[in-house]
């Protein structure tokens, strides 16, 4: 493999809804690091208008933004997203805030080749709001996870677990940056590790 070069690396598509700061965290490995596995081609968000569009748009990726409210249904917002995909030759998606359930229209195209990072320790606290009902329940430690996924809501079997404490007194806000800094350190390696192994399954036909 060329370090840095595009040859050897597992083109893969970043699903966000929000701030993109993890999209944000991998395009630095894209950029720094020659020989990280996967080069992100494709940014796909439900929200036209969020800052992980701009964030996308700012480091020159495709952005495919569309309301699923645009569409008959979801099936065919899916639909619209696979030709995306498939026409920019993606091997693996990386969900990154993307707050909507993926259906069996993007599964059935790569199974077991789309990974979610959910902050908490799965299978505690699923759903969207994992850092404030950690607060509310009074936990001493959360974390974050990074998990296959499958039909369900933060479901799937897990890849990788990271604990984060929680100290007495912390707000939302303070949970959640202390949630980001291990996020992404953590999320880039695991990503880089599946791509690796989805460019090998791939070359094997598989
Ligand atoms: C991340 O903390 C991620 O774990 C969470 O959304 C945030 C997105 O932040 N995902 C979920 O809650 C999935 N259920 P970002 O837009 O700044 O990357």
């Amino acid at each position: 493999m060329t370090a840095g070069g595009d040859a050897g690396r597992c083109p893969i598509a970043v699903f966000a809804s929000g701030t993109g700061s993890n999209l944000q965290a991998m395009l630095r490995h894209q950029q720094h690091n020659p020989l990280w596995p996967a080069r992100i081609v494709l940014v796909v968000s439900d929200k036209p208008g969020c800052r992980a569009c701009d964030v996308a748009r700012a480091a020159g990726i495709p952005v495919f933004a569309e309301r699923v409210a645009a569409y008959p249904d979801k099936a065919a917002f899916e639909a619209a997203v696979l030709d995306e995909l498939r026409a920019r030759g993606v091997m693996g998606v990386a969900l990154a805030g993307y707050m909507r359930i993926v259906g069996p229209t993007l599964l059935s195209a790569y199974p077991g080749r789309i990974v979610n990072l959910h902050p908490s320790l799965l299978p505690a606290f699923p759903g969207r709001h994992a850092v404030r009902d950690a607060l509310a329940a009074g936990v001493r430690e959360t974390g974050v996870t990074v998990h296959l996924v499958d039909e369900g809501i933060d479901t799937g079997p897990v890849i990788a677990q990271w604990r984060v404490p929680v100290d007495a007194g912390m707000t939302e806000e303070s949970l959640l940056e202390r949630i980001h800094a291990v996020e992404h350190v953590l999320y880039p390696a695991v990503v880089g590790e599946l791509a690796r192994r989805w460019l090998e399954e791939v070359g094997r036909g598989r």
